[in-house]
């Protein structure tokens, strides 16, 4: 149960709620899974974690030697649980679909579109390739997960959310209408609306960033890169739709932070990577945004409820306080080391989203 304690003003400062979860993350492997994970572990009890390695993430056993390195990765005393994702491609098979569920390790499929982002290189060419997968997901009761952009090149990058649901996500709910699918990263109304409108089955996630920004912060004024993942950030109509979606208390929207950490190096370069780090401040941020939007006692089932609940997993039990207390974003956290072609090798720098900038809202219990 959500509590909020306001001040004289009755202004809220200080709220509690079931510890969350998040449903969409990327951990990457290595050193920078060592980097990283510590940020996520001590916000939220559970994660879904993205499969997009490299190699990706194609099979069980794959995935759960992927969460053995993950929690032996963990902080020192951390109970957090990785929630493991297999990797779709055209060559996935209905007998590794049957073996995912009875595993209890893994708990979705993530499809790419083969070239949407970054690592997606095996993700799947054609849907109608992987049918026979799909049933079995359907009959096994197993979550698609959705990066949901066509990849033409002659669609416009704005317009490549709507046209997958128009051409792909729309016909495949008809096709297989009690497969679960997690469209993810939602980003416009279209995706709103369909999600809306759609059975049970259907959910969607949503980042802090689609929620708290248009695409103005990415491009005007310089270009920004560390503003800059897929799908895009989109106009302020986009953004509105999107943060109401995420306020509503309908329990088909629900928190996935997407955050994505890629070094500094491959950010701030002529061909800077599409991928957003929240993890350092993920619950913060949408504490800001729901304040922000007046919408305080809606967080709670967004970030702890709705999710697991979709997922037919447990409730956490234990609660998370934010208050309201103004404190800065580092600029830079240390992450993984690089080694060039001279084999130099150089420590790589982590710049986390809204570096430098403030916060009014702190994780303080
Ligand atoms: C993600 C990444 O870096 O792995 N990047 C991103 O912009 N969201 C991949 C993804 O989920 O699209
Ligand atoms: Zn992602």
């Amino acid at each position: 149960m959500t509590h909020i304690d306001l001040n004289q003003h009755g202004n809220p400062i200080r709220i509690e709620i079931t510890r969350p979860d998040d449903w969409h993350l990327h951990l990457r492997d290595g050193a920078a899974l060592q980097a990283v994970v510590g940020y996520t572990a001590r916000q939220f009890a559970r994660a879904i974690i993205m499969p997009n390695l490299k190699p990706p993430v194609t099979s069980v056993a794959a995935a759960r030697a992927y969460r053995e390195r993950i929690l032996a990765a963990l902080p020192e005393g951390s109970d957090f649980q990785p929630l493991m994702t297999l990797y779709l491609t055209d060559n996935t098979s209905p007998d590794e679909i049957r073996l995912a569920k009875q595993s209890g390790v893994v708990r979705a499929v993530k499809y790419y579109p083969a070239g949407a982002t970054t690592n997606s290189d095996s993700g799947v060419t054609d849907l109608s390739k992987i049918h026979a997968v799909l049933a079995e997901m359907e009959a096994q009761d197993l979550p698609l997960l959705l990066h949901g952009e066509v990849t033409d090149p002659e669609i416009d990058i704005f317009d490549r959310e709507k046209v997958f649901i128009d051409r792909h996500l729309a016909p495949l709910h008809e096709r297989f209408p009690r497969l679960r699918m997690v469209l993810e990263h939602i980003t416009t109304a279209d995706a709103v609306a369909f999600v809306q409108s759609a059975n049970d089955r259907i959910a969607a996630t949503i980042t802090p960033q689609h929620m708290l920004y248009n695409r103005n912060a990415l491009l005007v004024g310089g270009m920004h890169p560390h503003y800059y993942c897929l799908p895009i950030l989109k106009r302020e109509q986009q953004r509105q739709a999107v943060l109401t979606a995420a306020i509503s208390g309908n329990p088909k929207f629900f928190l996935g932070t997407d955050s994505a950490p890629h070094a500094r190096s491959a950010k701030e370069s002529a061909c800077g990577c599409a991928g957003i780090f929240s993890a350092h401040a993920a619950l913060e941020l949408y504490t800001t945004a729901f304040a922000q939007a007046g919408a305080l006692n809606k967080l709670e089932g967004f970030a702890s409820h709705f999710g697991a609940d979709f997922y037919g997993l447990p409730r956490n039990s234990g609660t998370v306080v934010l208050s309201q207390k103004v404190w800065q974003i580092p600029e830079s956290l240390a992450f993984a080391k690089a080694r060039s072609a001279d084999e130099t090798i150089t420590d790589e720098t982590l710049v986390p989203f809204l570096a430098g900038e403030q916060l009014a809202w702190k994780l303080t219990a």
